[in-house]
């Protein structure tokens, strides 16, 4: 029996692959500590527990496929603090940002279609565009520049006539790069030249560290009706569980568009749902602490990683996740040996290999992507169990692959 091609050329997700090898290491007694996810350690806001409470139907129905009223009024009012003005016919509610995102390229796609990305990127952008049939079409960016975006000229140069949008997530995931407002300019005039799209995930808005000032994509108000806004409540509010996203646009059309499949799949869990649409009380000091916490964990993680011998990090300034290069080989040989062959003091690390983060054959081999989801004292003991495994792995190996 045939399977079909787009899934064949599927690769599971670095992030969650090495998962089998980890569990074998926790059967043994080892604690491994998780850098491998963007799962925070954070505790979800009360306000989330008490809106599950406010659903007093005795059936558990089925909610519009747009999402709950309440939900969607929720996001409005949530964007209104950010300077951004929906009204209720541009935004609908998915299933995580996940499903925003298979959801704006499924309608704007066709198969061979081009999606020109910024890599490294979030892996699975690359899986839901080759679910779709289309395919990524990356650009370099570079470590020892922040990952900041090349000139236009280079990312110019990828455009074709297949071309259909640029997709972006800001802060990066998994660089850690918060682009700045001119960056963000440069790509709103590339899609408003080249008549694109501009997929502006931006999931990781609150976490942008060292003052820095953020700029949404929806701020380039010349292109407002350009910008497939993908958002989830995921990490701002650490509830990954909820599974609530959104897809939103000044682009009407294109939301309706979105809305024949949304009608397909149904609707986003109603309890979640409600339960999210609470969350716009949770108290302004929440992201003030938890964005206090991230940069002390950024801090802790940067400067532990910059004393290992032969690492190369640059200090990310957003999300929660650092790129690093390592002086071995292969990323995941390493991370896979760390979770069977080492443990000290009875504990291990879980990383992602970087190389699934690239579309370009032979980049990110030798790096590997860590999550700053732990609290600052698991996150020291983390990076020096990481440090003496590095060093293990390296003797080893023999110094000459280096
Ligand atoms: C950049 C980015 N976008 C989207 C997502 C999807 O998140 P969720 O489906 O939990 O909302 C993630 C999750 O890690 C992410 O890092």
């Amino acid at each position: 029996m045939k399977f079909s091609n787009r899934i064949l050329s599927m690769q599971y997700s670095p992030i969650r692959k090495l998962a089998p090898y980890g569990d074998a290491a926790k059967k043994k007694g080892i604690h491994v500590y998780p850098l491998n996810i963007g799962q925070p350690d954070i505790e979800t806001p009360q306000q989330f527990m008490e809106g599950v409470a406010n659903y007093k139907d005795a059936v558990l129905k089925y909610a519009q496929s747009q999402g709950l009223d309440e939900t969607i009024e929720s996001f409005i009012k949530y964007y209104k603090e950010w300077k951004i003005d929906f009204e209720k016919d541009e935004l609908i509610i998915t299933n995580g940002g996940s499903e925003a995102i298979s959801l704006a390229l499924t309608t704007i796609c066709d198969v061979d279609d081009e999606i020109i990305i910024p890599e490294p990127f979030y892996t699975n952008y690359g899986g839901f565009a080759e679910a779709v049939g289309a395919k990524v079409v990356p650009f370099i960016t570079k470590a020892e520049e922040g990952f900041h975006l090349p000139t236009k000229e280079v990312i110019t140069s990828k455009i074709t006539n297949k071309t259909r949008a640029l997709m972006v997530s800001n802060p990066g995931n998994p660089t850690g790069v918060v682009y700045t407002e001119a960056e963000v300019r440069m790509l709103a005039d590339i899609c408003k030249e080249y008549d694109l799209f501009l997929i502006a995930d931006e999931v990781y808005r609150e976490f942008v560290y060292d003052g820095l000032k953020y700029t949404s994509a929806l701020y380039m108000k010349d292109i407002e009706d350009r910008v497939i806004l993908i958002d989830s409540i995921s990490k701002r509010y650490s509830a990954c569980g909820a599974r609530i996203g959104l897809v939103a646009s000044k682009n009407k059309e294109l939301i309706a568009q979105i809305m024949k499949i949304c009608q397909t799949r149904l609707c986003v869990p109603t309890i979640e749902q409600l339960a999210a649409a609470n969350l716009i009380n949770t108290p302004k000091e929440y992201f003030e602490k938890v964005l206090m916490e991230y940069e002390a964990r950024r801090n802790i993680l940067h400067e532990k990683l910059s004393k290992i011998p032969g690492v190369v990090c640059e200090k990310p300034t957003g999300a929660f996740y650092v790129v690093a290069k390592l002086p071995i080989k292969n990323g995941e040989d390493f991370a896979k040996w760390m979770l069977t062959d080492f443990s000290h003091n009875n504990k291990t690390v879980m990383f992602a290999p970087a190389e699934g983060f690239y579309a370009t054959e032979g980049l990110g081999v030798d790096e590997i992507r860590l999550s700053y989801c732990l609290n600052t004292e698991a996150l020291s003991d983390a990076m020096d169990v990481l440090a003496l495994g590095l060093e293990k792995y390296m003797e080893i190996q023999g110094t000459a692959q280096i």
